[in-house]
């Protein structure tokens, strides 16, 4: 053990050693390096965790050598058999996972409110839209519409209670599902962030791993806004990452986002049972994590000008809608199909407020517009940035190309954050417009995904 130590502490890798050591100790500090690089490492980041700033940058891995050979047994290690291997999981991450993974935690349920105003209008306007509505070829209007006929039907119906319920609690139904993670799945279907993580890893928990994913996204958002230096790997894996090593909790790295962006980010949570990272500011979730990274691109297209107006096609939950604002996005309009409407209607009116959005039909000024597919005609207005993320490319070839006519009449700027899985693709749509400029980089928040800035 001595001996071991004392090459090891004379070399650092064993390779080193080669030429003016015997063989036999050479491989012997080869194999003891292997056996140990792992577990230092994993100590060397709990040393630095629990010396909570008095032992900025790097830690000394030697020191941890020392004392594993002088008392292996004082040393707490985490050994490599409790860390099974992460597999094709990797491939989503951006970086070395940098220590534990947090536990996910749910939003708690919140008290009965009177909402029976605004479960009234979404109603009405669910019908409106409803009455007007026109199937495309595309699943949207097929099979993800008959998954959630039970919604459609209380929005439908005359029964006010049962569609606050649907409204209100979306966890209990499928309303939600495709896209956004609050939903209960169909009979047989597990939910898609559950399903790609356990398709990529057999071994460990899927929960673990989706933690491990929202952090690895908030290290990207951090870095993608430049309140943190970017990770570089090309160096000795313990210290990938060292830079941060004692401030990795998700708070923390929230506080630096708020310093450098000079804002307090929230995450508004007025549904239960929403899955994410546990912060002083809410539940941090998947598609919140995403949205708060294309709400402060489009503040980038903005400037701070507040008359900015900004058209999304196919909004989800209209979280990019809800941090907009918080970077100064007052004229928001959100086009998509008119049973995803009741829920971003649902999910807006409850976080930026009932008297700040307008409904299908609705006569008002209310400055975040809501608004169906087919009522496309009815906008004859110019946007200073139209919007698209993880959706043109699920629609009908029809429909991606009559989107993208649109956006060639009332723009001159098109964000697009889409995936190139599907038959169709973004660039498809403007490879033969010459006229059009195409700026296209990887995504910085999800792996796969293309950011195009069109530009004409
Ligand atoms: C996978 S989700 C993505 C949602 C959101 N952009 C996000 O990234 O979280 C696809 C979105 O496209 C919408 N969508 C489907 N067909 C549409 C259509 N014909 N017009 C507008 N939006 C549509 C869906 O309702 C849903 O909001």
């Amino acid at each position: 053990m001595r001996l071991i130590y004392q090459l090891v502490q004379e070399g650092h890798h064993a390779q080193r050693l080669d030429a003016s050591y015997p063989t036999g100790a050479v491989d012997l500090v080869r194999e003891a390096m292997q056996r140990m690089t792992r577990k230092v490492v994993i100590s060397a980041h709990d040393h630095a965790a629990r010396s909570n700033g008095r032992n900025k940058g790097s830690p000394s891995h030697m020191q941890f050598l020392k004392r594993w050979f002088s008392n292996p047994e004082n040393v707490p290690v985490q050994t490599v058999e409790e860390e099974p291997s992460l597999e094709y999981f990797t491939w989503l991450l951006s970086r070395m996972p940098l220590g534990d993974a947090p536990n996910l935690a749910q939003s708690p349920h919140v008290g009965a409110k009177d909402d029976s105003g605004f479960v009234d209008r979404i109603t009405a306007a669910y019908r409106r839209a409803y009455a007007a509505f026109v199937p495309t070829s595309s699943a949207w209007d097929h099979s993800l519409l008959s998954i959630k006929a039970d919604v459609h039907r209380a929005l439908l119906g005359d029964n006010a209670d049962e569609a606050a319920r649907v409204l209100g609690r979306p966890s209990e139904t499928s309303f939600f599902w495709g896209f956004d993670d609050i939903a209960k799945a169909p009979p047989g279907e597990v939910e898609p962030h559950e399903l790609v993580v356990r398709r990529l890893n057999g071994a460990i928990s899927w929960q673990k791993l989706h933690a491990m994913w929202l952090m690895d996204m908030l290290n990207s958002l951090a870095e993608a806004i430049g309140a943190r230096r970017m990770t570089y790997p090309e160096m000795q894996p313990a210290d990938v990452g060292a830079y941060y090593a004692n401030a990795r909790s998700a708070d923390q790295i929230l506080d630096d986002i708020d310093e450098t962006l000079g804002i307090k980010l929230q995450f508004p949570n007025p549904f239960p049972n929403e899955t994410g990272l546990n912060t002083k500011r809410g539940i941090a979730g998947f598609r919140a994590l995403q949205a708060v990274y294309q709400a402060w691109r489009i503040g980038q297209f903005s400037r701070s000008r507040a008359d900015f107006k900004v058209l999304e096609i196919g909004a989800g939950l209209g979280r990019t809608a809800y941090f907009a604002d918080l970077f100064g996005i007052k004229d928001y309009t959100i086009i998509d199909i008119p049973l995803t409407n009741a829920a971003q209607a649902s999910f807006l009116g409850r976080t930026l407020g009932a008297s700040r959005i307008r409904l299908h039909g609705e006569e008002s000024v209310a400055p975040v517009r809501i608004v169906p597919a087919t009522a496309i005609d009815q906008i004859d207005e110019r946007y200073d940035l139209i919007v698209n993320v993880d959706s043109l490319t699920e629609m009908s070839q029809e429909t991606a190309e009559a989107y993208w006519r649109f956006a060639r009449k009332n723009t001159n700027t098109f964000l697009s954050i889409n995936h190139e899985i599907n038959q169709n693709t973004v660039r498809s749509l403007y490879a033969n417009d010459p006229d059009v400029r195409g700026l296209r980089y990887p995504y910085w928040m999800r792996r796969g995904y293309v950011e195009e800035v069109l530009t004409w």
